[in-house]
């Protein structure tokens, strides 16, 4: 139907005949002449339907309204003097058109292409025509060339790409399974991968070497920004290597990665002790494209004369004390702006925030008082305080204080406006604990097939995994570690996580039959490919690089999923539900 896109017409084909397809982005009338903008993915070009030219063409496109589908051919001139438009790639040509045909008409748009002001339900529901605008193309554009490039790179490096199952059974990653109810056996359900984890490992076992995949994953988690229920991993897994393969071959990857998309990032990339980013940036992915970092305080406040702080700060294996330099924060913020910051951290479990002004005649701050000449002295030394320089602190429980001053750092960051832009600041977090506590319960920090690093340390809490994860910009890109291929060792570390025998039997017999039939060692890491390519075009939502992304809800707005099913669906597969009205019949 087409000699070309739209916007490949240029003066090189003034006087030639082209056919040409797309939407109508907008016609106007002047005095006669019928002047329309034709879009297709490649951008727009000007038809012109004189009367002069062909009666019939002009007819049709009288007729013709917005988002119309045409077909238009004619032959390309240069336009009139004064009538070019230097913002459009086409801008210098129009395309005279003798005929017409209009392929399909549209209804009224529900909201105008590119409007930046539609609620993001309406956007959802209809989210074809969303995808119709220039962004979204080029958006889904850089999507699948990053996703070649990731291919290319890996196929390249020996990696075999194998698809894996989806009707499986549940992989833990730390969140709820997606369930689908079998027919054939009744009361029994498969679970949606969380990822590809074990059957990545039994690849290994089955002595492919090198495995990749991209592979969709489905987690029942609560949702934010960066995550949907539905999202894609460049998962990969190798055998007879360990950490520093895999990070290479990774390092390799996003250089491709992110070259297909026009960026030259610098490998190897910087790392950072899991325990070291905690205590300096109060999180385990921290941004490093600015520094604020915490500055420890425990001790000076241990000898302080008040007994709130000087109790918290003795408990040093539990508590922390940690400030964060603001410098010229004197004249930067107001005193109403710095009573706001700890109405900030307050949301976040903080009992307050202390604050000390580095004045002419040295420190002050309400709590000034309580502390020695030495210690002030001390605090301005450790801090490298200079006049105007303010420093924030926060006391309690480690992980309180981790959290709620790494996000204030964050919140300081945005305020004073000191993050760059256009800037990839990577770094791999490594040497994660192998366990964290959570509400009294131990859990793997990564997953339990996490080879531990000192299997053999009495303390769970002490035990160490070699597992890394990679950061862009403060966000979790993809995590990954060196696997357990010994059984004993996976026995103890589901003992360890309180899984009976049975229980592991039940669930992981498979793997830890598996791992009994000569397992190589092996290891591997998943990237978030929806999370990379948010970075990647910057978009502040991970709905922008999905093309048909759930809500906050995890709805499909557009299909109306999940949706009530009937009763027919509901008793072939053995199911009855509790509240009955939840069916489309009775
Ligand atoms: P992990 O659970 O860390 O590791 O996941 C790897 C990466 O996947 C991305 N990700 C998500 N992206 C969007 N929405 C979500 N709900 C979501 N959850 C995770 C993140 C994350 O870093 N099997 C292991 C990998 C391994 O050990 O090889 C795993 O899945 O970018």
């Amino acid at each position: 139907m087409r000699s070309q896109y739209c916007a490949e017409v240029d003066e090189n084909n003034v006087g030639e005949a082209v056919s040409l397809c797309g939407w109508v982005n907008s016609y106007r009338d002047h005095g006669g002449v019928i002047f329309i903008d034709l879009r297709d993915k490649s951008g727009l070009v000007q038809l012109v339907c004189d009367p002069a030219d062909s009666t019939e063409a002009h007819k049709v496109a009288n007729e013709v309204r917005d988002e119309f589908v045409l077909i238009a051919k004619g032959r390309v001139r240069l336009r009139g003097e004064g009538l070019t438009n230097p913002n459009l790639k086409t801008g210098k040509i129009e395309i005279v058109v003798d005929e017409l045909i209009v392929e399909n008409k549209s209804d009224v748009l529900p909201f105008v292409i590119n409007d930046e002001k539609v609620g993001e339900e309406t956007l959802l529901k209809y989210r074809y025509l969303d995808l119709r605008k220039p962004k979204s193309y080029e958006i889904f554009k850089l999507r699948s060339k990053a996703t070649i490039a990731a291919r290319n790179a890996l196929d390249a490096q020996g990696f075999l790409e194998v698809e894996t199952p989806v009707l499986t059974k549940s992989t833990p990653e730390g969140a709820r399974d997606y369930l689908v109810p079998s027919r054939v056996h009744a009361g029994e359900f498969y679970a949606l991968p969380q990822s590809p984890q074990l059957f990545k490992q039994l690849l290994m076992v089955g002595g492919f070497d090198r495995y990749f995949q991209i592979a969709k994953c489905f987690r029942d988690e609560d949702l934010r920004a960066d995550r949907q229920p539905e999202f894609t991993q460049i998962d990969l897994e190798m055998s007879f290597c360990g950490q520093e393969e895999v990070i290479a071959v990774s390092e390799d990857m996003l250089k491709d990665v992110f070259a297909a998309a026009g960026h030259d990032i610098q490998t190897p990339f910087n790392r950072i002790p899991y325990m070291e980013a905690m205590e300096k940036y109060g999180s385990d992915k921290p941004d490093l494209r600015y520094d604020l970092a915490m500055v420890d305080m425990i001790d000076i406040f241990a000898r302080c004369e008040n007994e709130i702080f000087s109790n918290i700060a003795k408990d040093t294996k539990k508590n922390r004390v940690k400030a964060l330099k603001v410098p010229n924060g004197d004249n930067i913020f107001s005193k109403r702006q710095m009573k706001g910051f700890e109405d900030y951290v307050r949301k976040f479990g903080a009992s307050g925030l202390g604050y000390f002004q580095m004045k002419e005649d040295g420190l002050k701050g309400p709590l000034a008082k309580f502390f020695s000449a030495e210690d002030l002295e001390q605090i301005i030394k450790v801090s490298e305080l200079k006049v105007g320089d303010v420093i924030f602190f926060g006391a309690g429980d480690k992980h309180l204080v981790w959290d709620y001053m790494g996000r204030f750092r964050i919140y300081l960051a945005e305020l004073m406006e000191i993050i760059p832009e256009n800037r990839f600041e990577f770094v791999w977090v490594v040497d994660f604990p192998m366990f964290e506590v959570e509400e009294g319960k131990i859990k793997a920090m990564h997953h339990p097939f996490t080879m531990p690093s000192n299997i053999d340390v009495k303390d769970p809490e002490e035990m160490m995994s070699i597992a890394y994860d990679i950061v862009l910009n403060g966000t979790e890109l993809g995590g990954g570690s060196v696997r357990i291929h010994k059984p004993e060792i996976q026995e103890k570390v589901f003992k360890l996580l309180g899984i009976s025998d049975e229980e592991a039997h039940e669930k992981f017999g498979f793997l830890l039959d598996a791992l009994k039939f000569g397992a190589p060692p092996h290891a591997g890491l998943a990237f978030g490919l929806d999370r990379m390519m948010m970075l990647l075009t910057d978009s502040p939502s991970i709905r922008d690089v999905i093309a048909f992304p759930k809500t906050q809800k995890a709805q499909c707005i557009l299909t109306q999923a999940p949706s009530p099913v009937d009763n027919e669906q509901l008793k072939e597969l053995s199911i009855r539900l509790r509240d009955k009205k939840r069916t489309t019949t009775n």
